[in-house]
């Protein structure tokens, strides 16, 4: 079957929004040090272009690894914390998750509720993309980048089979 990459956003269109995402923060973070959490792999460059972004000193930058979809297109339905973080690391610091792309929520809820038991002292979510048609669990975005359509997103360090990640701009993977 062969599948052909549909150009969806460019590279200017990422930096402008990663910008206007490491402004906000810098504006809610002003007198304070988050730690960012990055949910591996698919976080990897967002994160490392959101940090070079922002002025706010950071506490820490960390990351975390939840099960993912395996080779399929279509979520499993379950999540699973793969890599955590210490809890005395997270307890009482202010933490912003920092997810590639919220699709059915389900990953990114059990990361969510995984940092809450360990009590920080805020904790936030900061995604670059929302396909909001797909959700199945609610999920609060308080830092949005964009919205997509239900389509199966590559590109940006989100891939498909581990395939695509180093794509600079993002496009719809289609059949
Ligand atoms: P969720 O649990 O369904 O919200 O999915 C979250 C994770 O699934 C994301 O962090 C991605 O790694 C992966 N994912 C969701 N949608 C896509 C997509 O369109 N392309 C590639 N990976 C995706
Ligand atoms: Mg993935």
């Amino acid at each position: 079957m062969e599948r052909k990459l549909v150009h969806l956003i460019s590279e200017e269109k990422i930096a402008a929004t990663v910008r206007r995402l490491a402004q906000e923060l810098d504006r809610d973070y002003q007198n304070r040090s988050p730690m960012l959490v990055g949910v591996l792999k698919g976080a990897f460059i967002f994160l490392a272009d959101l940090v070079r972004n922002m002025k706010t000193p950071l506490y820490s930058i960390e990351f975390m690894r939840l099960s993912s979809y395996g080779s399929s297109t279509v979520s499993s339905g379950q999540a699973e914390v793969v890599i955590g973080l210490p809890e005395e690391i997270v307890r009482g610091q202010d933490v912003v998750l920092v997810e590639d792309i919220v699709d059915t929520g389900i990953t990114t809820a059990t990361a969510l509720d995984y940092l809450r038991r360990y009590q920080p002292a805020s904790l936030k979510l900061c995604a670059l993309l929302d396909k909001p048609a797909r959700r199945q669990v609610p999920v609060t975005i308080d830092y949005l980048g964009l919205s997509v359509p239900d389509r199966f997103i590559v590109g940006y360090g989100i891939d498909f089979n581990q395939k695509y990640r180093q794509l600079p701009a993002i496009y719809a993977l289609e059949e």
